[in-house]
């Protein structure tokens, strides 16, 4: 997405996607939401765990629900793809499931300490915020971190 010059990678289908792996038209609602808010989008389908593949890097890159649904294997796969695909001094910011949420059902949990285990090297953690998040596996809206992290 171009946004005044600069870059943004988002990652996962918008809330309500068609599909729960890629590929699988799972755009349709970004496509409804830019179209709605007259946004000049370029949309791909690809794995996050093939991020070099792009081949570009981005300014900013946004996680919606994307990093909690991975296997602790993959998640270290992802973090060094991303640091490829963000320049230097880019910020990645991700919202991803807490363990503040009550329960089990619906993605894993994520601890503050994990996201800072995930990106102690090459990476600054700005922040980490709770907040509440809209889920679609769930009804009403459940407990979350807002991290903001620079690529350093
Ligand atoms: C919990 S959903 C979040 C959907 C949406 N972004 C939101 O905020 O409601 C997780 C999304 O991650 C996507 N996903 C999971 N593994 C992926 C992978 N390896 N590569 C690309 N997308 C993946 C799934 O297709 C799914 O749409």
């Amino acid at each position: 997405m171009r946004d005044r010059g600069a870059r943004a990678a988002g990652g996962g289908p918008g809330a309500g996607g068609d599909g729960d792996r890629p590929g699988r038209g799972g755009h349709r609602p970004g496509r409804e939401k830019a179209a709605q808010r007259g946004l000049e989008v370029r949309f791909l389908v690809g794995n996050v765990l093939d991020l070099a593949d792009l081949g570009e890097q981005f300014d900013t890159a946004l996680d919606s629900g994307l990093f909690h649904v991975l296997e602790d294997d993959d998640r270290s796969v992802f973090v060094a793809g991303l640091r490829g695909v963000v320049r230097p001094g880019g910020r990645y910011f991700l919202l991803c499931f807490s363990d503040r949420q009550p329960g089990v059902f619906g993605p894993r949990r994520i601890t503050q300490d994990e996201i800072r285990a995930a990106f102690a090297d090459g990476w600054r953690v700005d922040s980490i915020k709770p907040v509440m998040m809209d889920s679609a596996v769930q009804r009403g809206a459940v407990h979350a971190w807002l991290a903001a992290i620079t690529r350093t």
